[in-house]
């Protein structure tokens, strides 16, 4: 029997964060109406692993928790820098688990089979899987208004099925050896590489008052929280530094970087399905 759901995210600009607070909640209240739990009290939590000091805690969880782990993708994979903390921090003793993966409608490509190798690696064992688009951050106009009402009917709908599997068993086995499809290479608009890796985000000092909002939003806590200007760390591109300023004081200004956004603008603005998978009966 299930006691505990955890939904835990990293979620930079807040997508992966709507889609996977309802696909566990929603889970949690079919299981509860189902006869077998009537009696049955199941709690839900939060972690919230976008904070650099929560993602060096540990969290164990046993055979009496329903975890729901959520990432966006990166260059069609798990974000690199936040595979490894998902690796170290979250472990399970056949912890029933779903894996979701949000995307901003180009291509989820590897990072769903990349996270549901790492969980079932962490003694998890991966019951159900979603990718759901969820809007790009790089621009408002590729996977615009992502999740829309009706994607989170179809999750919805799908939280429905996975607590019937609850109940019922079964789940994805993914041999250890599975290859994980290799990270994509962002291209430009003329179709070669766009090299932005070491870009960062400028501010406009004039609009920056340093309220350290995009210090304390930064994911990987590079933002000088004494000079909200620098940054002095790595940077993810995440952009939820330049999301949150008030002032609208940041952006990106590698040129490399905004002609991968344009690229994307040209080729994907044209809405792309989500995936729901649950294991064979
Ligand atoms: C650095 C970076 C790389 C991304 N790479 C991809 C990608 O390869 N394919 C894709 O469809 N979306 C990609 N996205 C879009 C995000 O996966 C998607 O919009 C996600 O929902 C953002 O999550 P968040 O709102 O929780 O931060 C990328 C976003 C960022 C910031």
């Amino acid at each position: 029997m299930i006691k505990k759901t955890t939904i835990c995210y990293f979620s930079p600009t807040g997508g992966t964060e709507k889609v996977a607070k309802r696909l566990g909640n929603e889970i949690t209240k079919s299981l509860q109406e189902a006869d077998k739990y009537l009696n049955e009290k199941i709690t839900v939590s939060e972690i919230d692993f976008t904070k650099p000091q929560t993602r060096k805690e540990r969290f164990e969880f046993d055979d009496k928790d329903l975890v729901v782990v959520a990432s966006p993708v990166y260059a069609g994979r798990v974000p690199n820098k936040i595979a490894p903390d998902f690796k170290a921090s979250i472990k399970g003793k056949k912890t029933k688990c779903v894996i979701l993966c949000c995307y901003g409608n180009r291509s989820y490509g590897g990072a769903l089979t990349e996270l549901g190798l790492i969980m079932q690696e962490n003694g998890f064992e991966i019951i159900a899987a979603a990718a759901v688009v969820a809007q790009h951050p790089f621009s408002d106009l590729v996977g615009a208004g992502r999740p829309s009402d009706s994607d989170f009917r179809d999750v919805s709908g799908f939280a429905e099925a996975v607590s019937r599997k609850v109940i019922k068993g079964g789940n994805i086995n993914l041999p250890s050896d599975t290859e994980i499809p290799p990270y994509y290479t962002p291209l430009k608009e003329d179709n070669t590489p766009a090299k932005f890796l070491k870009a960062k985000p400028v501010t406009e000092e004039d609009l920056c008052d340093n309220c350290r909002t995009c210090a304390k939003a930064c994911p990987v806590g590079s933002i000088d929280i004494k000079d909200c200007t620098k940054t002095t760390g790595i940077c993810i591109k995440c952009q939820a530094c330049i999301k949150v300023c008030p002032n609208g004081a940041k952006a990106f200004a590698d040129e490399d970087f905004l002609s991968h956004v344009r690229m994307l603008e040209m080729n994907y603005t044209k809405p792309n399905k989500n995936s729901f998978i649950l294991p064979n009966d």
